[in-house]
């Protein structure tokens, strides 16, 4: 469009909108919500995600579609996994392009859904209530107070900009609670969403010691949900609960607790958190985690129930590794095709591993990790073990919980001279089924094995 065509159209927007806006039953609501046009006497207008409604649902949903699509073969392979997030990113670059160009439907759908930009706790529910785009901009959430984003309108977009902070409350409530159908969930460039663990760290976890939320963040997504380069930091204890969730992407993210690995005043010289899960996956299917970083210092992903789980290339440090369980004990203890894959776990105790707690039951079912490159691993490079009991190893496993098919390939690297590069402890009759191909992990001493795998080229020694 020629420039001064443009800018006609600007200029009448500049007059019409507000009106039409003004006139509208929902804006009329708003009152306190910041709505979207913001004028700007030197260049026109500025839109703010405005027609985007419409648009980017379309074009989220394609790239879902894409993701999906490349995901199915995804289960079982790695490379496609890249491939799916390549195009995720390309359909939001669409995305931004229709926001600044379709102008003609901004009225029309300001009445099927709005935008909104909260700065205030407030502004909450009234946003999650009426808008399908929703800006957090600098939100500073108050102490006693969950930011309830649990009842999202379906297709919701919403957008993290600069910090997001969290004032310290005694209790043991979420700090952030996130749930919807078909909703996304971005991180704008440079925004920060900082828990403010350092109020709460006391080298306890969840162990004891100061009340604590137990999870920073809860989940709760089906449709085609996506989450995307959230850079999150400094949680109380776990990070994400994602429980009962289905269909839903989690790529570029970035986790940071490295704050929590230097002791405080209150950790009597531990690292001052404690129990700092990345991701806690349980009663969730068609996931993915993906291109994500986990600085921790507890698992960097435990998935405790669920089926059809892709996780791959991570960068896992200073936590427990790529883990499924502990299972057992719990209200769903069935676990199946889960794959680990193209990932980095470094400075950590483990680095792929099978927790399953004593005399429960409960099935584990067609794990695979393929392509871990481990450094640096203090406890066990592979560990399989079913003797846990309060968070802690009897040295007795039992059967109860059946692990049948697991595969490790090309999993290798180094663990400290202390570690153990392959410890399995399985109960009587109940591990099966095990295909270990190319796995060589170094360093470690004292391995032990008492179930050898029934196919590949492994040697526990
Ligand atoms: C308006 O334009 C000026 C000049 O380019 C810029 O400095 C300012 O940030 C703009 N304001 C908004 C709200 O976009
Ligand atoms: C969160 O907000 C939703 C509405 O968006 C409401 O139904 C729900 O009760 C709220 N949750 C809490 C814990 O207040
Ligand atoms: C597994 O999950 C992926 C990603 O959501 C999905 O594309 C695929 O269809 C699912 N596979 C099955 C068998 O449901
Ligand atoms: C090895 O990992 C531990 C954490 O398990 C960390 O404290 C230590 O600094 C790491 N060593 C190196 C050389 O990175
Ligand atoms: C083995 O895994 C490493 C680490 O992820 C990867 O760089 C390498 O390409 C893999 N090798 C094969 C043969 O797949």
């Amino acid at each position: 469009m020629p420039e001064i065509q443009l800018f006609k159209v600007l200029l009448a927007l500049v007059v019409v909108v507000p009106r039409v806006l003004a006139q509208s039953p929902i804006f009329g609501q708003v009152g306190s919500m910041h709505c979207v046009v913001q004028g700007n006497s030197t260049h026109g207008i500025k839109f703010r995600s405005f027609s985007v409604e419409t648009s980017s649902s379309t074009s989220t949903t394609k790239s879902s579609t894409s993701t999906t699509k490349s995901s199915t073969s995804t289960t079982k392979s790695s490379t496609t996994t890249t491939k799916s997030s390549t195009s995720t990113t390309k359909s939001s670059t669409t995305t931004t392009k229709s926001s600044t160009t379709t102008t003609a439907t901004t009225t029309t759908s300001a009445s099927s859904g709005t935008a909104c930009t909260v700065t205030a706790i407030a502004q909450v529910s009234s946003a999650t209530a009426s808008c399908t785009s929703i800006v957090i901009s600098n939100l500073a959430v108050p102490s006693s107070t969950t930011l309830n984003l649990s009842k999202l309108k379906t297709g919701t977009t919403v957008t993290f900009e600069g910090k997001t902070t969290f004032a310290f409350t005694d209790w043991d409530s979420d700090l952030i609670d996130i749930g919807g159908e078909d909703i996304t969930i971005i991180g704008a460039p440079g925004s920060i969403i900082d828990g403010n663990g350092q109020a709460w760290w006391d080298g306890q976890g969840s162990n004891g010691g100061v009340t604590k939320p137990d999870h920073f963040i809860t989940l709760k997504s089906t449709g085609t949900s996506l989450l995307q380069n959230l850079h999150i930091q400094n949680w109380p204890v776990h990070c994400f609960d994602i429980t009962s969730s289905s269909g839903t992407t989690i790529t570029g993210l970035t986790l940071d607790n490295s704050a929590g690995n230097a002791p405080n005043a209150a950790s009597g010289g531990l690292p001052a958190a404690h129990n700092s899960d990345g991701f806690d996956v349980s009663s969730s299917t068609n996931l993915i985690i993906t291109s994500t970083t986990v600085i921790n210092q507890d698992d960097c992903v435990a998935v405790t129930s669920g089926n059809n789980i892709t996780v791959s290339n991570m960068v896992c440090d200073g936590g427990h590794g790529l883990s499924i369980g502990s299972i057992g004990g719990k209200s769903n203890n069935d676990v199946s095709d889960v794959l680990f894959t193209n990932s980095i776990v470094r400075n950590s105790q483990n680095g792929a591993r099978i927790k399953t707690n004593s005399g429960t039951t409960g099935t584990v079912t067609n794990i695979e990790w393929s392509n871990i490159q481990v450094s640096n691993i203090s406890i066990y490079g592979i560990d399989i073990q079913q003797d846990y009991l309060n968070g802690g190893p009897t040295g007795t496993p039992t059967n109860g919980v059946i692990i049948n098919g697991i595969t490790m390939s090309n999993i290798t690297g180094t663990a400290a001279s202390s570690a153990q590069n392959y410890f399995i402890l399985c109960g009587s009759g109940s591990c099966s089924n095990f295909d270990f191909v190319n796995v060589a992990i170094t360093g470690g001493s004292d391995d032990s094995c008492n179930f050898t795998p029934t196919s590949g080229n492994f040697k526990c020694t």
